[in-house]
């Protein structure tokens, strides 16, 4: 196959007895800032953003991560999964991504002691084995085995209301210094019982996450896990640790995992959005993590690659080559909704997202924007 070939099999369909998607193209999670901070109700504008990237060609969609629980949120303006009230958003949402041929799927999260501190005050906040988490400022309590009961069947719950909202899998968050990386991570996670301590026992709630989602939704319905393959801090846990628990997961049944690396305490070069991150040599910084995932997966398993993929001839040979099944791209899509029909039309340059990472900041200020979809839509700068 000639490179050309290679880049048009990209947006053939792809086809697998668990998953089946117009092409290979992901909208990675991303949180968008503007539910209703009371209820967690998703926002016009949110789904709005979400139906545009459908409609801009992305064969499968990722929500931003849902809250499962009021204490497993993290940030303001995060939307929830936390209430049978709640499964009309996920029927707003599957409605928008099915009309244009895209998938859903619901990502659920619970932030453990990683949260605004503002959203902290508002209900108490649970962590592995209690203290402050890095990079926040406020106390944490340590989780009884009822509480980390608590998390498994909030965990099916949503996922539940996920399957009754009609989205097509859901991807459990368990990366980027949520609380399942605060429990894989040695240096945050100090418990002495079964779920701290050995690889095996950090691991453990993880197993029994997927077993009760699964007890829920049934066999068919997809369940992901976006994994963090290494801590990225200096006395966190490495890859061995991430690559052991994701070969784990796919034994024990999950139908993929997501893969990505760092976490938001990790700072700007080891962080999950690295920054600065441009198409040719510094794309895909985990492609090695996803390749070596690849060899332990089923062929009805999905593995998915996120982080820095930029461009086409890049992301055309990491699928080639048998690296990942599917490709996930988060900042392109704030900065350009359209990216994969503008790529089907033949302009085939890479994206014009230029990793400055402006969308975080703005996410602090409510719905998230980006000065270069801003600056091209007014005519003042095209970094294409
Ligand atoms: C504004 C913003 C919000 C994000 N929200 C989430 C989220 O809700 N869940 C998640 O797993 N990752 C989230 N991410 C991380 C992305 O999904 C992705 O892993 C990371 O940005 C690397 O991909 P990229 O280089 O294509 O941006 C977010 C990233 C950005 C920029």
């Amino acid at each position: 196959m000639d490179k050309a070939e290679k880049i048009h099999s990209l947006f053939y369909r792809f086809e697998r007895p668990s998953f089946k998607a117009n092409n290979r193209f992901v909208r990675s999670a991303t949180n968008l800032g503007r539910a209703d901070e009371a209820t967690g109700e998703i926002s016009f504008a949110e789904i709005k953003r979400l139906t545009e990237i459908a409609a801009g060609g992305a064969g499968t969609l990722i929500t931003g991560l849902a809250y499962i629980s009021p204490e497993g949120k993290s940030l303001n303006g995060q939307w929830g999964l936390h209430t049978d009230d709640r499964i009309k958003d996920v029927a707003r949402l599957t409605e928008s991504a099915h009309n244009f041929g895209s998938n859903l799927i619901v990502q659920l999260c619970h932030g453990g002691g990683q949260r605004e501190a503002s959203v902290a005050r508002r209900s108490k906040s649970f962590s592995p084995s209690g203290g402050i988490h890095p990079g926040c400022d406020f106390t944490t309590d340590p989780l009884s085995k009822d509480g980390i009961r608590k998390i498994t069947e909030d965990f099916a719950a949503a996922a539940l209301r996920a399957k009754k909202g009609g989205a097509d899998g859901v991807e459990i968050h368990a990366g980027h210094g949520f609380l399942l990386t605060q429990f894989l991570s040695p240096s945050i996670n100090k418990r002495d019982d079964e779920y701290g301590g050995s690889l095996e026992n950090r691991s453990r709630i993880f197993y029994e996450i997927l077993a009760s989602v699964r007890q829920a939704v049934g066999d068919g319905f997809n369940i992901w896990f976006k994994i963090s393959m290494a801590e990225g801090t200096e006395n966190g846990y490495g890859s061995e640790d991430g690559t052991a628990l994701s070969v784990g997961l796919l034994k024990k049944g999950a139908d993929g995992i997501n893969v990505s690396s760092g976490t938001i305490y990790s700072g700007a070069m080891n962080s999950p959005s690295i920054l600065g991150v441009s198409a040719g040599e510094s794309e895909a910084p985990f492609a090695g993590y996803a390749a070596e995932l690849k060899k332990h997966a089923s062929d009805r398993q999905t593995i998915v690659l996120t982080g820095g993929l930029r461009s086409l001839p890049v992301m055309a040979e990491l699928i080639h080559n048998g690296t990942c099944d599917l490709l996930a791209l988060s900042r392109p899509f704030i900065a350009e909704p359209d990216l994969i029909n503008r790529w089907i039309e033949e302009d085939t340059r890479p994206t014009a997202c230029i990793s400055c990472n402006a969308c975080f900041k703005t996410a602090k200020f409510g719905l998230i924007e980006c000065p270069i979809l801003r600056d091209r839509n007014e005519g003042n700068w095209d970094p294409l």
